[in-house]
């Protein structure tokens, strides 16, 4: 090895790989998630046009501005559900949260706005999974609390509108059990300690309970874990619509599924939604300016977005005009590119403010807007989702036109 080798073989060994996994997310110093690399890493497809043109003629709907932005970029068998779907064979989708904290951010909506077309475009059953266990055995809360928790976020869920005759909303203390369990354990029992250790970097250190989680996570992908639901309908394949750090629980599952008889779930994945100050890696909860939460208010929001997002702008108004934005790094873009509705002004926006006609107050004026609508949207209904309405939809019964 040359000396020059060695240097860059010693640095890549100082400087930690970027880290993806439930847990953590973070970039490799301190710059961009590489996207590919995770791809590559992970063994997932990119989600290419040809699969968003197919899911457009098969639903008779426009795809969603998250797979015309590519803020849902990757897959795993998207292309099976299709198949199958085309066959007129049904599907059903399983997503879910981990109850933290009592106010989402916008990130925390993304799987959820987009779920929530998914379930209108195929008309398709939704199981959705609140983890109150697995806040209990990775944060510093009491099971109460967790519990508290996933009822108050079950309501900011249900405000994206799903559909009740086809949603089955459920939380792990609640629903453990029956079925659930039988198949938690087929699969406990088919991963090993090393295996998971691979999978999800668990060390010595680890308590036990972090161990015994991932069955809990992987057996909705099953449907006999909802016999209320899909019992005779053994053969549902499932489709997860998730944000891509979820995916080492679902490389776990679909490693089992087949060696018990089950079909491999799914996934149809996102990227992360970069915090205001820039994107380096998911937002942090520990800090309430690194993100706009849905209980902000619209003065909150424009301070937020104009004191902390990261501009691309010049630093002055002459080399701003001369040399134009980098879009490349500027939050409120990414921002607009994730909520803006509308292609035509997004691009139009892009253009001007890339080559400095627009400044960097203008476009936040228009990203201030933007998100204060989709936020007091969204307060509306929450506040309209009463306590009998979160009952209805965890309630443990047949969906009898979840087909329909
Ligand atoms: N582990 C996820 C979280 O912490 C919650 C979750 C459970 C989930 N099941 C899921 C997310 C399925 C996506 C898809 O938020």
């Amino acid at each position: 090895m040359t000396e020059t080798e060695k240097k860059k073989k010693q640095e890549e060994e100082e400087q930690p790989e970027q880290v993806v996994n439930p847990w953590e997310v973070s970039a490799k110093d301190g710059g961009k998630i590489d996207y590919d690399k995770l791809i590559d890493r992970f063994g997932c497809q990119r989600l290419d046009q040809t699969l968003i043109h197919r899911l457009h003629r098969l639903t008779s709907r426009p795809p969603h501005v998250f797979l015309r932005r590519g803020v849902f970029f990757a897959h795993r068998d998207f292309a099976e559900i299709l198949d199958a779907y085309e066959r007129g064979d049904k599907f059903y989708l399983y997503t879910g949260r981990g109850p933290s904290s009592e106010a989402l951010h916008l990130g925390h909506l993304i799987p959820f706005m987009f779920t929530k077309y998914l379930q209108d475009a195929f008309k398709v059953p939704l199981v959705i999974q609140l983890t109150d266990d697995e806040k209990f055995l990775w944060k510093n809360l009491t099971v109460d609390e967790c519990q508290r928790l996933a009822r108050e976020n079950a309501k900011d869920i249900i405000a994206c509108g799903f559909d009740i005759s086809k949603t089955f909303i459920f939380s792990d203390f609640s629903y453990l059990g029956g079925s659930f369990y039988k198949n938690m354990v087929e699969v406990a029992k088919r991963v090993t300690y090393n295996q998971a250790v691979g999978i999800f970097g668990f060390t010595g250190e680890d308590h036990i309970g972090k161990v015994s989680f991932p069955p809990v996570q992987a057996v909705p992908s099953f449907p006999s874990s909802f016999p209320h639901l899909f019992s005779g309908k053994q053969n549902l394949r499932c489709l997860i619509p998730c944000a891509i750090d979820q995916d080492p629980y679902f490389r776990m599952t679909r490693d089992v599924a087949p060696r018990i008889g089950c079909h491999k779930p799914a996934l149809i994945e996102s990227l992360f939604f970069p915090a205001l100050q820039g994107e380096t890696g998911k937002m942090s909860a520990s800090d309430p300016n690194s993100a706009i939460y849905v209980t902000d208010s619209a003065k909150d929001i424009k301070n937020k977005v104009n004191k902390h997002a990261f501009s691309g702008g010049q630093d002055s108004i002459e080399k701003h005009r001369q040399l134009g934005a980098n879009l490349e790094v500027d939050i409120p873009i990414k921002y607009l590119s994730f909520f803006l509705e509308d292609d035509d002004e997004l691009e139009h926006i892009k253009k001007e403010y890339g080559a400095g006609r627009m400044l960097t107050g203008e476009v936040k004026q228009r990203l201030v807007e933007v998100l204060t609508e989709l936020v007091e949207r969204h307060r509306r209904a929450r506040a309209a989702v009463t306590e009998e309405m979160v009952d209805a939809f965890m309630a443990v019964r047949p969906l009898p036109h979840m087909f329909a």
